[in-house]
């Protein structure tokens, strides 16, 4: 069976560790990335980490991801609150998702408290800092196995 994961990750995750650091610290998506993939390899998966501004590319890695992937962690930004499109794309999926986020969206402005992809998440990491998708890809690991038996 397939051990592959999707991280994705919404718009400007990309300037991570420049962008307000006080509530994203500053690790950058490169570090985040490179403990993904160490994490990865203790755990026997395989990760495609992808990052994009525009949601239509989000929606085709997901697309993308139907085919060939056991599981998604996500950190969907902004789109989070707002995309009902995103939301349809992982219907699509038959894996496990874990929605991810770095701050504590819940602690924050009233417009982050909603979440279209906690609709469909299965579990939903927020606060955490950028442990979250260490986190997230332990959970996805664990779920595997289980479904392995
Ligand atoms: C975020 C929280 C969102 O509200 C925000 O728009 C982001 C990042 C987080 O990781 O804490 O861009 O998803």
């Amino acid at each position: 069976m397939s051990r592959l994961v999707y991280v994705l990750n919404g718009p400007n995750l990309n300037l991570l560790g420049k962008r307000q650091p006080h509530i994203y610290g500053h690790e950058t998506l490169a570090d985040v990335e490179r403990d993904c993939r160490a994490l990865a390899n203790e755990l026997g998966l395989e990760i495609r980490f992808h990052q994009s501004n525009r949601e239509y590319e989000l929606i085709d890695w997901i697309h993308e991801a139907r085919d060939a992937a056991a599981g998604i962690v996500m950190n969907p930004a902004a789109f989070t609150h707002t995309s009902v499109a995103i939301l349809d794309a992982l219907n699509t999926f038959e894996g496990p998702v874990i929605e991810v986020h770095i701050s504590n969206v819940h602690k924050r402005e009233a417009f982050r408290h909603h979440s279209f992809v906690s609709q469909r998440a299965d579990g939903v990491i927020a606060g955490l800092g950028t442990q979250g998708y260490l986190l997230g890809l332990r959970r996805l690991a664990r779920l595997l196995d289980e479904k392995k038996g």
